[in-house]
């Protein structure tokens, strides 16, 4: 599962180790564009690394770029439009001669059909494919008009690159799983993302030292259902690992203090999640967990595999935890056959829970999902509908809670500074962004940990003053 939301990259920080191929060709240059969730955000980086390891200069404009890629989300229509009207916009540039090529789940999804949709695209390739990246480039350079990597949902390719090029130099990604096996039946990632595979929690750990060598104190573990883990084989260290296991022990990494991971399935998530919580401090007090609908009609109908009374359990054991877990979560509005007695049951389920975030959509046919089946027949209108009741219910819930901060003192990752406000922007283990005002700024940088107290709060995020 994702979160919303695009973001584009930035150029990246080249790591100590991080070398670059230089070809003759060295002012080859490309930009990349991604859209969707975490999961391409951190794609994206791996495919950066890829590239400039094959002599390749990011750039921050698609005017200064020999290449374009984007990397595309499919998850809900719109997302997937917006990425032929960008196309569609910058078609003028091939008059230019720069060269286009569309990556991630539009491409998996849409395969050679893109050619015909946008002629001016050069290359087309899925997630599994990125690993041959290299020589789809090489072709390309050579003069081959398409050039495609697609694989079959059956594929056990993994992207682990050598080279990744992070963003961020003190939080970072690690992918632990791909693809899903849950076929939830709004859903079109198994087809755009493959079967489920585990990495090696020997691989995952060795990636985990590497980033705390490097000075990352964060990081975040990806995977569509982190939770549904299974480590493939027993390595070297004898043992293979649970999801709760392979978490403590990344939080158990020198030098690292805050481990995240999302997204969890309900069906999967285990009660030794929370215990590995309670005993690793530095496991973030933390947990996405998407509902999608409160009524277990809906929920059956939607083939989620949890009826709401276990999603209830799960959360009655966050709430036993010896930390508060802030629990955040996915909604989907109007899904085929939802009644108002449905929604109001998903209404009465976010006050019963108190989420700190929910993240709301409007049902969306996918193609290739087993609800295309299913008459859409909830107009857009009362989707909307539902939609704003939504939101306006779950802001009210977040008023209330936000306020509990008042009076507290907490320890931030220092995120940046908003020079304009004059606050520094932090981020709480619970994941909230709390923005403070500081006296003595002389010890305060990016990436340090320092203790706030929340003075104010609204909806979304908190206020406070810096206490050290
Ligand atoms: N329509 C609307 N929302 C969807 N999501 C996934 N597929 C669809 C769809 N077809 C939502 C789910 C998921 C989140 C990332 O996107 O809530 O958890
Ligand atoms: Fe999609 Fe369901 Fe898999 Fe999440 S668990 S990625 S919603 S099919």
């Amino acid at each position: 599962m994702h979160k919303g939301g695009c973001r584009c990259t930035r150029l990246p920080r080249i790591e100590p180790g991080y070398t670059v191929k230089m070809s003759g060709d060295s002012h080859k240059t490309f930009y990349l564009e991604t859209f969707g969730c975490q999961m391409n955000v951190h794609d994206s980086e791996k495919v950066i690394g890829t590239l400039v390891h094959e002599g390749y200069q990011q750039v921050e404009t698609v005017e200064q770029a020999d290449l374009i890629l984007y990397n595309t989300c499919s998850i809900r229509d719109k997302a997937e439009q917006k990425v032929f009207h960008r196309l569609a916009d910058y078609k003028k540039l091939l008059a230019q001669g720069k060269k286009f090529g569309l990556l991630g789940c539009v491409a998996q999804q849409e395969g050679e059909k893109i050619f015909e949709r946008a002629p001016h695209v050069a290359m087309v390739c899925g997630s599994a494919s990125y690993r041959n990246l290299p020589q789809m480039l090489i072709q390309i350079e050579a003069g081959k008009q398409r050039v495609t990597g697609l694989d079959d949902r059956e594929t056990d390719e993994c992207f682990e690159t050598e080279f990744t090029a992070r963003t961020n130099p003190h939080r970072g990604y690690i992918t632990i799983i791909e693809g899903c096996d849950k076929f939830c039946a709004y859903c079109v990632v198994p087809f755009t993302r493959g079967k489920e595979r585990s990495r090696t929690s020997e691989s995952v750990l060795a990636e985990a030292r590497q980033m705390a060598d490097l000075g990352y104190t964060e990081i975040q573990l990806l995977g569509q259902n982190v939770n549904s883990y299974k480590d493939p084989d027993c390595g070297s260290s004898g043992k293979k690992k649970t999801f709760a296991e392979l978490l403590a022990a990344v939080g158990e990494v020198p030098g690292i203090r805050r481990v995240r991971f999302t997204t969890s399935h309900p069906r999967d998530f285990g009660r030794d999640i929370i215990d590995a919580i309670d005993a690793v401090p530095t496991l973030c007090d933390h947990v996405h967990l998407p509902v999608q609908s409160g009524s277990d009609r809906v929920l059956n109908a939607m083939q989620r595999l949890y009826t709401r009374e276990q999603y209830l359990e799960r959360i009655a054991w966050m709430k036993s935890a010896k930390r508060e877990i802030s629990i955040t979560s996915d909604v989907i509005v109007g899904f085929p056959g939802e009644t108002e007695e449905d929604f109001a049951e998903t209404l009465s389920l976010l006050d019963e829970v108190g989420y700190d975030a929910v993240f709301t959509f409007k049902y969306s046919p996918r193609p290739n999902t087993p609800s295309l089946a299913l008459e859409d027949a909830i107009p857009d209108q009362e989707k909307s509908r539902r939609l704003e009741a939504l939101m306006a219910r779950q802001k009210e819930i977040q008023i209330a809670r936000y306020k509990r901060y008042i009076g507290e003192v907490v320890e931030v990752m220092v995120e940046g500074k908003n020079e304009a406000r004059k606050q520094w922007i932090g981020r709480t283990s619970h994941n909230k962004t709390l923005n403070f005002t500081a006296h003595e700024e002389s010890a305060l940088q990016a990436g340090s940990y320092v203790k706030v107290k929340a003075t104010q709060s609204f909806p979304n995020s908190l206020l406070g003053e810096l206490m050290i």
